[in-house]
C-alpha cells in the first residue's frame, strides 16, 4: 500500500486546484480533497491510508466493487490483441457484437438492438435523437419536443442538461435547448393517484403532453427512481399509468436506466417489477462498473425495424468515434458474467432490504428525518429540523454537507448529499456486516450533528 507524506499531499492538493477543472467544480471544494489511492470490493482507500466504505458505488457505478482482477486481466487481454478498431459503415469487432447480444437478452422482452455510446449524457442524446429520426421515418416531422420530469438528471450535455429537472444544473449555461419541456403539478388537479414519494403522479404527464399537443411530443423520459436529484421512487401503480399514458398519445418512453439498469433496484431493469416496457432504454454506469467508460441505448424492435428499412437518403448520421469500443465491450462482457455468476441481482434485493430495515429502525422514529425511502439498493432520507411538522432547516444550514462530511471523517462512510437529502446506494456485492456499518455510521453523524 501507498501512503504519501503531508508534503506531498500538499503537492498534489496545489496542482490540483492549479490544473484540473473537476465535475461541478467550485474551487472550495478542494481545498482538502479525499485523494483514493486504491479499492477492494466496497472499501477504498484514499492516499493517507484511510479506509471508507463507497456507499454510492462511487458515482453509482462500481456495481461489482473494486479491484477486480477479472476486469483488469479483460481490458489487458483485448488491448494487446487489438484495443481499437473501427466499427462504422461496414466494420465491427467480436466482443461488441457479443456484448449487445448478451445485453439485448438482458434487457426488456421487446428490446432489440442498441447503439453504444461513451456515458449516460450520450446515451439519453442519442435516445432523444433516435425519438425525432423515428418520428420523421413514420411521415410525423411534427413530433420533435421531449417532455422530462422536474428533479430528474440526464447528463451534462446541453440537451441532457436541458432534460434535467435541476435548476440549479442550468445556472449560467443557458439558454435551455428548445423543445425539452417538464412536467409540473397540473392546477386543479384532482386525482386519487397516490403520488411518488416526491409528490409527482402520472397526471402531470398527461398535462404536459395535452399543454405542449400530442402532435408536437416525440417522447417522455423517465428515470426508474430519480436519483441524482435525491432518490425518489414512484409510487405503486405510477409506471403502468406512464405506459398507457404514453400509448395513447403516441409519445416514446424513454427509460433512463442509467444508475437502476443491471440489477440496482433489486431486477436487472427497474421496470421489469412493475411489468412496463420502454420503448428506449438508456443504460450505462454498471455496464461495465465504471472500469471504462461506456454506454448504449436500446431500441425496441418497432424502432429497430424503422431503422433497418429506411429509404437510401435516410442513413442514421448519428456516431461517436468510440462507439463499440472493443476494450470496453471485452471488459463490460466480463462484468456482466460477474453480476449473473455471483447472483449480484439477488444481492442487491436481500441488501436493500436490510438497508431499508435498518434505516427505518435506527430512524423512523428520529426528530431529524423523514422520508425514509428505497427501491432495492438504493436509498434515501430528508433531513429536517422537526420531524412532527415536516419544518425544513434553512439553506444556510448546510445540514446535508455537515451529515455527510461527519458520515466520511468519523465514522468511515462516503455517500453524497442532496440539498438536505442523504442518498446511498453500496456496490452490488456488499454484505450484512457492511449495510450495518452504513446504517450505524449514518445514524451517529445525524444524531451528533443535529444535536438529537
Ligand atoms: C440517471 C442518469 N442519467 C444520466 C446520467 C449521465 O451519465 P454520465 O455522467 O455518464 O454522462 C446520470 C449520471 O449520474 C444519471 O444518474
Amino acid at each position: 500500500m501507498t501512503t504519501i507524506d503531508d508534503a506531498t499531499y500538499a503537492q498534489y492538493v496545489h496542482e490540483d486546484l492549479a490544473h484540473l477543472i473537476h465535475p461541478q467544480y467550485y474551487a472550495p471544494d478542494h481545498q482538502a480533497p479525499v485523494i483514493f489511492d486504491h479499492g477492494e470490493g466496497v472499501w477504498l482507500t484514499d492516499v493517507k491510508g484511510k479506509r471508507y466504505i463507497d456507499a454510492l458505488s462511487s458515482l453509482w457505478n462500481v456495481a461489482v466493487g473494486h479491484g477486480r482482477g477479472e476486469l483488469a486481466d479483460a481490458a489487458a487481454e483485448q488491448i494487446r490483441k487489438v484495443a481499437f478498431t473501427n466499427n462504422y459503415v461496414g466494420f465491427s469487432n467480436v466482443p461488441a457484437i457479443q456484448l449487445a447480444t448478451k445485453t439485448v437478452s438482458l434487457a426488456y422482452d421487446n428490446m432489440a438492438a442498441l447503439f453504444f455510446t461513451n456515458s449516460g449524457s450520450e446515451s439519453n442524446e442519442g435516445a432523444f435523437k433516435t425519438a425525432r429520426f423515428y418520428w420523421n421515418l413514420q411521415g410525423r416531422p411534427t413530433k420533435t419536443k421531449l417532455i422530462a420530469r422536474e428533479r430528474a438528471y440526464h447528463g451534462g450535455t446541453l440537451a441532457t442538461m436541458s432534460m434535467t429537472g435541476l435548476p440549479v444544473f442550468w445556472k449560467y449555461f443557458g439558454p435551455l435547448v428548445d423543445g425539452i419541456v417538464h412536467t409540473k403539478k397540473p392546477d386543479n388537479l384532482e386525482c386519487d393517484c397516490e403520488p411518488n414519494t416526491d409528490g409527482e403522479c402520472a397526471h402531470w404527464l398527461e398535462a404536459a403532453i395535452l399543454r405542449e399537443g400530442p402532435d408536437t411530443v416525440a417522447a417522455f423520459i423517465a428515470e426508474p427512481v430519480k436519483g441524482a436529484g435525491g432518490v425518489w421512487t414512484p409510487a405503486p401503480g405510477y409506471f403502468e399509468r406512464i405506459r398507457e399514458i404514453c400509448d395513447k398519445y403516441e409519445v416514446l418512453f424513454i427509460a433512463d436506466e442509467v444508475i437502476t439498469g443491471f440489477g440496482r433496484t433489486g431486477y436487472m431493469f427497474a421496470l421489469e417489477r412493475w411489468n412496463v416496457q420502454p420503448d428506449i432504454l438508456s443504460i450505462a454506469k454498471a455496464i461495465t462498473s465504471g472500469y471504462i467508460p461506456m454506454g448504449a441505448f436500446i431500441v425496441s424492435h418497432q424502432i429497430a425495424d424503422a431503422l433497418n428499412n429506411v429509404p437510401s437518403d435516410a442513413r442514421f448520421m448519428h456516431a461517436y468515434t468510440n462507439s463499440a469500443h472493443p476494450t470496453a465491450s471485452a471488459v463490460g462482457l466480463r462484468n456482466l458474467r460477474i453480476i449473473e455468476e455471483e447472483r449480484l441481482v439477488e444481492n442487491a434485493a436481500a441488501m436493500g432490504e436490510r438497508l431499508g430495515d435498518g434505516f427505518q429502525q435506527a430512524l423512523g422514529k428520529s426528530a431529524h428525518v423523514t422520508n425514509l425511502r428505497h427501491l432495492g439498493l438504493i436509498a434515501g432520507l430528508t433531513l429536517v429540523k422537526d420531524a412532527r411538522t415536516g419544518e425544513a432547516y434553512a439553506p444556510a444550514d448546510g445540514i446535508g454537507g455537515k451529515v455527510a462530511k461527519h458520515m466520511r471523517e468519523e465514522g468511515g462512510v462516503i455517500t453524497r448529499f442532496v440539498g438536505d437529502n442523504l442518498v446511498f446506494a453500496p456496490p452490488l456485492v456488499v454484505n450484512a456486516f457492511e449495510i450495518d456499518h452504513i446504517v450505524e455510521a449514518t445514524a451517529k453523524a445525524i444524531s451528533v450533528v443535529t444535536g438529537a
